[in-house]
């Protein structure tokens, strides 16, 4: 019977006990997962972290137990003691790792009430995201959340251990800090006692680990959050966390080796999958070519193929125009493709003139040989050409876009991987980790009329080709490199710029002056001066880790409180308007419009 004073003290998790445990005296503590009233008996399945426990009160051992028990709704918080009993046969769950048991409550204690929830916490509710947002804490109930937060504290130890185990330190970095340029637009946060002037929240540590080189820590890393001001997607967040490394005295294929062992132990220790290493390596160029985008997802084909030589002579005025203005014609083969019908082929073309194309030519490989409106226009030994090109067999589609390099590239790049989805190519139980390397140091950015930085104005260019600085900065090449997985970029780094004078000429290349450059990164130059060792790193993007790893199809999913695709935390109501007196003290004025 329930004695009123008890001492109530946790003995076990409600996912821990076992057949083993039969008759043993237990308390359990957690939440009203679900009640059964079977009038005589009350089932409570109770629910904490680990798992879920099956509680019956039946009045003949607890009459006062059982009548509490009748109030007690979802979600209230309880602490029961009671015996462990073994459920009877047909009762059994194997899906749970407690089905076996049950345990019959003599005592309980309702530790607190609950609301009802705004929404239920099963799986499969379609609830809107902003209201899951808003009470984030009930959302985080849920087993799939929990899981993915476990999953990430494990693999957290795990990179900690290995890198610890291979001679890194961790070192902080200060968050406000000055602006180090990745190429998005910066957290500000003004100085009190400096008016008028800002820190910046680090869009990553770059710089200052690589003053910790300069400073001889020779093995630097640090899981560290990172803030980037840029427009939001499903696998982007306002801050997000790095696993960021730095070496001294390594080349790139440490970083390679390094990286590899980390992934393969993190798939064996936590997915129990053992993945082939080493990754395979794509220049960009290449990458571009074969799949037209630096993060290819290589579990599938479906590879882009460059017919415009084949093809000029045709008399398509669609294709040899575009070939006479210098454009060019490429096309990807759909296996089986040929029984797509008229309205799914007009649906593809929609899509890539969705992405700047001006239509979608073609060909289905038949019994009765080539099928297709344009077919008229080729001869027949072009279009076996073409086939060949494209590794045609009968059943198959071919599918081809002509226009400048550039559409051609972004509107089939944007076929494949939507065709890619829609057939299902990728086998879901394989990791596609690919290595990218020799990207183009510097792009041109048509608003800015300048050249800008591809990775970082930090990275180093691959040495043959320093002399193009004056020639054709374009083509120089960086000694960069991204690490891929399934078609997502997870992970950026490179052998940087360890010379003074090259750091200069790189900004030159970037049109930034000596003055702007010590103006903004002078402490950098200066550390530059003073025995800098060559070094190099990469920075990995924990969260698109975790959420590959945890088969979530948001980035949201894998963070404790996210922020929504307009940078706001939907539970704390961040970002909110400050106090006036704030805003005085600051000495900053708020336009309103
Ligand atoms: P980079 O800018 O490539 O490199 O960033 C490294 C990795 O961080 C992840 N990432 C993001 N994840 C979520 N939300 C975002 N907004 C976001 N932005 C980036 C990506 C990316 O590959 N300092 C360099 C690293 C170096 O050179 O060592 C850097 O930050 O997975
Ligand atoms: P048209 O001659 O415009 O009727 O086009 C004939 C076929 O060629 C249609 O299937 C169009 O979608 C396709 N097409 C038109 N422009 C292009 C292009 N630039 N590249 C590939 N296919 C195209």
């Amino acid at each position: 019977m329930a004695e009123k004073d008890e001492i109530f003290k946790r003995t076990h998790s409600c996912g821990e006990l076992d057949i083993r445990e039969l008759n043993r005296e237990v308390t359990l503590m957690g939440w009203v997962h679900s009640r059964r009233d079977h009038g005589g008996l009350i089932f409570i399945d109770l629910r904490d972290r680990d798992g879920i426990t099956q509680i019956v009160l039946n009045p003949e051992i607890d009459k006062i137990s059982h009548e509490m028990a009748q109030s007690i709704r979802n979600e209230f918080v309880l602490a029961i003691k009671g015996k462990v009993s073994a459920r009877p046969k047909d009762m059994i769950n194997p899906k749970l790792k407690t089905g076996e048991i049950e345990v019959y409550a003599d005592n309980l204690r309702i530790l607190n009430e609950s609301r009802s929830l705004p929404f239920p916490l099963d799986e499969h509710s379609g609830i809107s995201e902003n209201l899951r947002l808003k009470y984030r804490y009930l959302d985080l109930r849920r087993p799939f959340l929990q899981g993915n937060l476990i999953l990430r504290h494990k693999v957290v130890k795990r990179v900690r251990d290995l890198l610890d185990k291979k001679g890194f330190i961790e070192i902080e970095t200060p968050f406000l800090t000055k602006s180090t340029p990745e190429g998005a637009r910066d957290y500000l946060v003004p100085s009190r006692v400096n008016p008028g002037k800002f820190y910046a929240m680090p869009q990553s540590p770059q710089l200052f680990k690589q003053i910790l080189m300069v400073s001889g820590f020779d093995r630097y890393f640090q899981i560290v959050k990172c803030f980037r001001d840029e427009d939001l997607r499903a696998d982007r967040q306002p801050e997000f966390t790095q696993i960021d490394m730095e070496m001294s005295f390594i080349e790139r294929e440490d970083i390679f080796l390094l990286i590899e062992e980390m992934m393969a132990e993190i798939f064996r220790e936590i997915k129990g999958i053992n993945i082939d290493t080493p990754f395979p390596i794509l220049g960009y160029k290449e990458a571009i070519e074969r799949f037209g985008i630096d993060k290819p997802d290589i579990r599938y084909g479906l590879e882009l193929k460059d017919i415009t030589d084949i093809a000029k002579e045709t008399e398509f005025q669609v294709f040899s125009k575009t070939v006479e203005e210098g454009g060019k014609i490429k096309g990807i083969n759909v296996k089986l493709g040929s029984r797509f019908s008229r309205k799914e082929l007009d649906d593809l073309t929609g899509m890539v003139i969705g992405y700047g194309a001006k239509g979608l030519a073609w060909i289905k490989i038949t019994e009765e040989g080539y099928k297709s409106p344009i077919t008229k226009f080729f001869s027949k030994e072009m279009l076996d050409s073409i086939a060949e090109a494209l590794k045609g067999e009968k059943g198959d589609l071919l599918l081809f876009v002509a226009d400048s390099p550039e559409v051609v590239t972004s509107s089939l790049c944007q076929l494949r991987i939507h065709l890619g989805e829609r057939l299902e190519l990728p086998d879901k139980d394989k990791y596609g980790f690919v290595w990218i390397t020799d990207f183009p140091l510097l792009e041109y950015d048509e608003a800015e009329k300048r050249y800008i930085a591809m990775h970082h104005p930090f990275t180093a260019p691959v040495d043959e080709d320093l002399r193009l600085f004056d020639e054709d900065p374009a083509r120089i090449r960086a000694k960069a490199y991204d690490l891929v997985l399934n078609g997502q970029e997870i992970g950026g780094g490179s052998i940087r710029i360890h010379l003074r004078d090259i750091q200069q000429k790189m900004f030159n290349a970037l049109g930034i002056d000596e003055k702007e450059a010590i103006l903004r990164f002078g402490f950098l130059l200066e550390a530059l001066e003073y025995g800098a060792p060559p070094h190099g790193g990469i920075a990995l993007g924990l969260d698109r880790l975790i959420m590959i790893l945890a088969g979530a199809a948001s980035i949201r999913d894998v963070i404790a409180f996210p922020k929504t695709q307009k940078a706001a935390c939907l539970m704390t109501d961040a970002p909110s308007e400050v106090d006036e007196k704030q805003l005085k003290e600051l000495k900053l004025k708020v336009e309103r419009d």
